[in-house]
């Protein structure tokens, strides 16, 4: 699918399917008809009366033109009031059109939609993000051939209205493309992606893209003490893999960041079991961070910013077996501290444990991490929010505008000091797991533990991840989400 900008007019265009936004307001329906042919407006008008268009948000009716015409098709994007008028409502508007000329298989299709604050490159990013979103569908697991069929339409989507965009296209797509590389990662199940697939695709990034790629293996992370995080991979046949994958750019870089991913292929909980009922069978999604962070690696690695950034993933399954951590060992970290597991199921903190130790000694700028870390963050927040702890408002504010410019919802949490006595251990430096009061702001605690001066932010995107019900550019399964807001954060 080829997505274009053109200066051509929604009155001049010709093709399959044109989509037209509108606002919320007559005077400017009345207004955009007029700009149309006669032919075209008086087919809107009837479109109009029928089906009492207001322009609100999601009202999206279409007709088929009969007879000779230039257009086969025609649909009103309702784009609500100017006023709440956002990115976000172009990428929305732009991926229901592109959806809809998908499932009715149109070989072509224009889109003439308002600039969001004039402002034509983001606006023309933002609208190419949701086609791109949009319409990714993923088959790899599917054998019968006939569902890819509707993957082939629309054939090209061109942007009216919008000329010598072609830079603010190619943009969205490389970042795009990282989302989706996410997207397949986290929903592909244990037995495919696994700690060495994940590694070969972080070499497959460095390669295509230029960047370098440092895996440690097993006895590599011993030399180096990474004992939390090794004590996670203890009873997978699996290897555990830490990967270390850099982005430099060509002269002095402005910053130097770190971005730190969960990467539990397969959270099994160990001896202290998921029990049914617990969404075990949805634990191939325990690598979203890792996911989000190798998806910004393919998109910063295109987009080539004058910032180094380092990717960084300790990857493991937490499984069990005859050599499984026992609820009630004690594990000693790359930083020297001890934990006392008190519950094998807070694995996600121990592998980042090491993982953050490592991205300090890369003496960054600030480093970011992200992890499907607690159940009791998707209880605080929901399914569409994920949760931001950091003691350094310069960093919430940076993370905020990414998120904010991305359309992905963060919300900043309370990284509440005195809630770490809930992790004190009577025999080592701490347990690994609280009370379930706060559960996510202890699991944040644990994590500051170990990270000693660098400016850092943990976020914990358990809930955003995966979705089971079809929304805007987001389809069934993995979000991809995370990887426009670190793109913003690392380019801003
Ligand atoms: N991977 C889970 C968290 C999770 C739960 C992510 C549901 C997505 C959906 C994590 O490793 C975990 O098991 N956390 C425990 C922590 C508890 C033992 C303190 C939890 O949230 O129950
Ligand atoms: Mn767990
Ligand atoms: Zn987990």
């Amino acid at each position: 699918m080829k997505i274009q900008a053109s200066d051509t007019s929604a009155a001049d265009w010709s093709g399959d399917y044109l989509g037209i936004g509108f606002f919320e307001d007559s005077t400017d329906i009345e207004t955009s008809l007029a700009q149309l042919n006669p032919h075209l407006e008086e087919v809107l008008q009837d479109l109009i009366r029928e089906t009492e268009f207001k322009g609100k948000s999601g009202e999206q009716p279409w007709t088929r033109i009969a007879g000779q015409s230039p257009i086969c098709k025609v649909m009103l994007i309702g784009l609500g009031a100017k006023e709440t008028f956002t990115l976000e409502s172009l990428r929305q508007a732009a991926a229901s059109f592109a959806k809809t000329t998908q499932k009715q298989k149109a070989a072509s299709a224009g889109l003439q939609l308002p600039l969001w604050n004039d402002e034509a490159t983001a606006s023309t990013q933002a609208m190419a993000e949701g086609i791109e979103l949009a319409l990714h569908q993923d088959h790899r697991f599917k054998s019968d051939p006939e569902v890819h069929q509707s993957g082939e339409y629309p054939q090209e989507i061109s942007l009216l209205g919008v000329a010598n965009q072609a830079e603010a296209i190619e943009t969205a797509q490389q970042i795009c493309a990282g989302v989706i590389l996410t997207r397949e990662l986290v929903a592909a199940p244990a037995n495919v992606v696994t700690p060495s697939v994940l590694a070969e695709t972080a070499a497959q990034i460095a390669t295509e893209h230029g960047l370098t790629l440092e895996v440690l293996e097993r006895e590599e992370c011993e030399a180096q003490g990474m004992g939390a995080f090794l004590g996670v991979s203890l009873a997978s046949d699996l290897p555990p893999k830490f990967i270390h994958l850099t982005y430099k750019p060509n002269g002095t870089p402005r910053r130097k960041l770190a971005i730190v991913g969960k990467g539990v292929t397969f959270d099994s909980g160990g001896l202290n079991l998921k029990v049914s009922g617990s969404g075990i069978e949805t634990m191939k999604m325990d690598m979203a961070g890792s996911g989000a962070t190798l998806g910004a690696a393919k998109a910063i690695g295109q987009l080539k910013p004058d910032v180094e950034v380092h990717f960084i993933v300790a990857a493991a399954e937490n499984m069990i077996s005859g050599h499984a951590l026992h609820p009630g060992d004690i594990l000693t970290a790359s930083n020297g501290k001890t934990i006392e597991i008190n519950n094998t199921d807070a694995e996600g903190r121990l592998t980042l444990a090491d993982a953050l130790v490592f991205a300090e000694k890369q003496e960054v700028d600030a480093i970011v991490d992200l992890a499907t870390l607690t159940g009791a963050c998707i209880v605080a927040l929901g399914n569409d929010i994920a949760g931001m702890w950091t003691p350094e408002d310069s960093l919430a504010e940076e993370l905020t505008q990414a998120s904010e410019q991305a359309g992905e919802k963060f919300w900043r949490m309370p990284l509440e000091e005195k809630y770490f006595e809930g992790l004190k251990s009577p025999i080592a430096d701490m347990k690994n797991t609280g009370p379930r009061p706060g559960g996510s702001i202890t699991a944040a605690l644990f994590l500051k533990q170990y990270v000693e001066k660098t400016p850092w932010a943990h976020l914990d995107v358990a809930g955003p991840v995966w979705t089971e019900k079809e929304n805007g550019y987001l389809n069934v399964g993995a979000t991809g989400f995370a990887v426009r807001t670190l793109v913003n954060w690392v380019m801003g």
